[in-house]
């Protein structure tokens, strides 16, 4: 079976016009299909006509939705509501091309996702302004530059997928805004994909919900689906809180230096205390002004606030930061060695510098995931 999902929002006008359409469509088809409404408690009372229209094919079910707002969360509704093995999303203000709908269903018995794209040789923007047509360029190229996408027209409100795409990608839909086919396209980077032309119509009835806002959360919606394919939120905030340890680190170890003065290269290879407790002082020191931060900024939501529990995250906090000292320390002291041994002419104060510097970035890295799922689990 077929579902062709329509998302509508002050849309009766135009249903009234694209129901009866669509049913002669698929009957002479022979397509086996359901249609479902999902529509967000439209003031014209979109719903109510289309339930009561409904009562005469049972092939074509509403959900009114009063909390939830929103095309892409719309349409997600819509699909996990949906029965077909194959599903379908198109506006129903009849500016998409029904006509080329069995084309699309059919391609994808050799595709995953069929996009209905106004940017093949035989598709076009129709008569849709200058005004809207830059928007469109702008933000296709915008998404092309940020996200490894192929198809022409990733702005589409217009596509046919496998159900088993969506079963597979819904967890990980985030379905703000206008774009859930670029959510589906950064989720699934494999899928096989079509495009089949057709020229976007003019709007007859009612009015576009494309707004400012939309825009804006398109482009915040691009970002973080980029970011989100390699860093979490809190990967950054916790390497940003790094980044400030490190120099602190640093500073605490040059400080400590600067206290004991003697520590002068040429006692290096016969006096490793001073130096080493310099490495460790510095360390101590991040370690203590890491914590606070991460534990009211990196990991807010799961911050400790009362003192017994601060208290076991600090030393969760401080053993782990241990584990991440020893590996720290190791690859500072196998550096310098490295360094001594077989690069004696080039070696200065600074090289002891850098030795630690590399040895703390590797520490970062399995330091945040054992604090990530021990010192602030989710539970
Ligand atoms: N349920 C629900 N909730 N439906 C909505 C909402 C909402 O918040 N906002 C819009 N819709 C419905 C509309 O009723 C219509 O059926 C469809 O979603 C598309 O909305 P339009 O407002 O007509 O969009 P457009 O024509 O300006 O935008 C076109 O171009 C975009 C990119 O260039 C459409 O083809 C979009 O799908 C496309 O992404
Ligand atoms: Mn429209």
């Amino acid at each position: 079976m077929f579902t062709l999902i329509l998302p509508t929002y002050n849309e009766k006008e135009n249903l009234k016009e694209f129901l009866p359409k669509l049913e002669v469509l698929f009957n002479s088809k022979n397509t086996l299909y359901e249609i479902i409404i999902v529509d967000d408690d439209s003031p014209d009372h979109t719903w109510q006509w289309a339930q009561e229209y409904s009562l005469k094919n049972s092939r074509i079910r509403v959900i009114r939705r009063i909390t939830e707002k929103g095309l892409s969360s719309a349409v997600v509704t819509g699909m996990a509501s949906s029965k077909g093995n194959t599903i379908g999303v198109m506006d129903a203000d009849m500016q998409h091309d029904e006509s080329i709908l069995p084309k699309m269903i059919d391609l994808l018995k050799e595709n995953d996702l069929v996009i209905g794209s106004r940017r093949t040789f035989d598709g076009s923007y129709g008569e849709m302004n200058w005004y809207r047509r830059i928007l469109s360029y702008g933000a296709t190229i915008l998404a092309k530059l940020i996200l490894p996408i192929n198809t022409n027209d990733p702005m589409s409100g217009f596509f046919v997928l496998r159900r088993n795409i969506f079963e597979d990608s819904k967890d990980r839909i985030n379905p703000r805004g206008y774009k859930i086919l670029l959510e589906l396209l950064a989720i699934n980077p494999k899928m096989k994909i079509a495009e089949v032309g057709y020229s976007f119509r003019r709007r007859e009835y009612g009015e576009t919900k494309l707004s400012g806002s939309v825009m804006q959360q398109y482009i915040i919606a691009l970002i973080d689906l980029r970011l989100g394919r390699i860093l979490s939120w809190t990967f950054i905030k916790y390497g940003v809180t790094g980044c400030l340890g490190v120099f602190i680190n640093l500073f605490g170890q040059f400080i400590f230096n600067q206290y004991f003065s003697n520590t002068h290269q040429r006692n290096i290879k016969e006096n490793m205390l001073l130096p080493s407790t310099a490495v460790a002082f510095g360390f101590e020191l991040s370690v203590i002004s890491n914590f606070f931060l991460n534990n009211f900024w990196t990991f807010k939501d799961r911050s400790k606030k009362d003192f017994k529990n601060g208290l076991t995250a600090l030393l969760k906090f401080n053993s782990i930061s241990l584990i991440g000292f020893i590996i720290q320390y190791s690859c500072w002291f196998f550096l310098l060695q490295v360094f001594l041994e077989y690069f004696p002419i080039f070696f200065s104060e600074f090289s002891t510098y850098i030795a630690n510097l590399i040895g703390i970035l590797i520490a970062t890295v399995t330091n945040y995931k054992l604090n990530n799922s021990y010192t602030w689990s989710e539970k």
